[in-house]
């Protein structure tokens, strides 16, 4: 097994450490608050550390998870690479294209894996779903409809909706069609007037050929929505990220598969530890990061011009 380090045990990171721990990969933690590093590290038996030159000092690490807060991925996975670890980043990869750019390159240099945390690729019914367009069993993919829904965490602050979680639909749809859209329309605002950042976005993803995605994001609604609509030549399947339910509808005739509940975070961290242990490049690459963030950073440029953005 590889040995793992988790950096941020937050809201989110708390669950690497679990799973990790699980899948017993996981070798340290860091956490630049002293007693959260202090409390997993006595809980799950390993090193803590506040720091991470510390943590990269003295330990003998394989990898890491990077699970804090969306501003320090770039440099925090810069640091990592170079010093030789296959790096698993949340979220987004990074904040802009050009950091995203400058990672790809850091990771090429250290011949390491980089990997983004892009979890509904893992969701077994979208990667039944991503089954179901390789075999073409219903027809043409057509129009992907996405909603992602739910209040806004308190702790997110450094970015808006659209880098914290259009992204995950982002990253879903330009997977299942195989390619990055063409052009891009996107309306974005605030609801929530004291935030920085936008809190709704509403985005149309236009691909080749008849292929798009709508998706409808927003951190207003109060009950947590997570669906896809995905309608393809021969009939549509909906899913629900959340309780992983598909319903298959092909003429007047509707199927429901039925298929154990999985968790999508232990299927994408076996992912990656398959993906150290093989010498592969992971199923999500960094190129696959670069690609969402400058989606959607055109999503947000495409709002504050009121214009479609076409990507070269
Ligand atoms: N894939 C998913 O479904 C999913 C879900 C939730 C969050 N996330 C991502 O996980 C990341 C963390 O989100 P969260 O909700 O856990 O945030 P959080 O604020 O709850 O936790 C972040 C943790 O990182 C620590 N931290 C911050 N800066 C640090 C530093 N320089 N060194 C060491 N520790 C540091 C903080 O002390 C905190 O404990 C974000 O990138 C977020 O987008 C992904």
């Amino acid at each position: 097994m590889p040995r793992i380090g988790v950096i941020g045990t937050g809201g989110w990171g708390k669950n690497h450490v679990r799973v990790l721990n699980e899948l017993q990969a996981l070798a340290a933690v860091c956490d630049m608050n002293k007693e959260r590093a202090d409390a997993f590290s006595k809980n799950f038996h390993v090193p803590g550390y506040s720091s991470l030159d510390e943590m990269l000092k003295k330990e003998k690490l394989d990898a890491v998870t990077i699970c804090t807060p969306a501003s320090t991925h770039f440099a925090m996975a810069s640091k990592t690479l170079a010093a030789g670890l296959n790096t698993f980043v949340e979220k987004p990869m990074t904040t802009t294209v050009k950091d995203g750019e400058s990672l790809i390159e850091t990771a090429k240099s250290a011949n390491r894996a980089l990997t983004v945390g892009f979890i509904e690729r893992f969701n077994p019914p979208i990667t039944a779903l991503k089954q179901m367009i390789s075999e073409g069993k219903m027809g043409e993919p057509i129009l992907l409809e996405f909603h992602r829904e739910n209040r806004r965490g308190e702790n997110i602050s450094d970015v808006g909706i659209v880098k914290d979680a259009s992204i995950h639909d982002i990253d879903t749809a330009c997977w299942l069609f195989g390619e990055v859209p063409k052009v891009i329309y996107a309306r974005v605002g605030v609801m929530y007037v004291p935030l920085e950042h936008e809190d709704f976005a509403a985005i149309l993803l236009g691909f080749s050929g008849q292929k798009t995605a709508f998706l409808v994001t927003n951190w207003i609604t109060p009950n947590r929505v997570r669906t896809l609509s995905a309608v393809f030549s021969g009939g549509v399947v909906d899913v629900d990220f959340v309780t992983q339910k598909t319903s298959i509808h092909e003429g007047a005739a509707t199927t429901v598969p039925t298929r154990p509940f999985q968790e999508p975070l232990m299927l994408e961290l076996r992912e990656f530890v398959a993906a150290i242990e093989e010498k592969r490049q992971p199923l999500v690459t960094g190129r696959d990061g670069l690609n969402v963030t400058r989606i959607a950073e055109a999503v947000l440029a495409s709002s504050s011009s009121g214009t479609p953005i076409y990507l070269g």
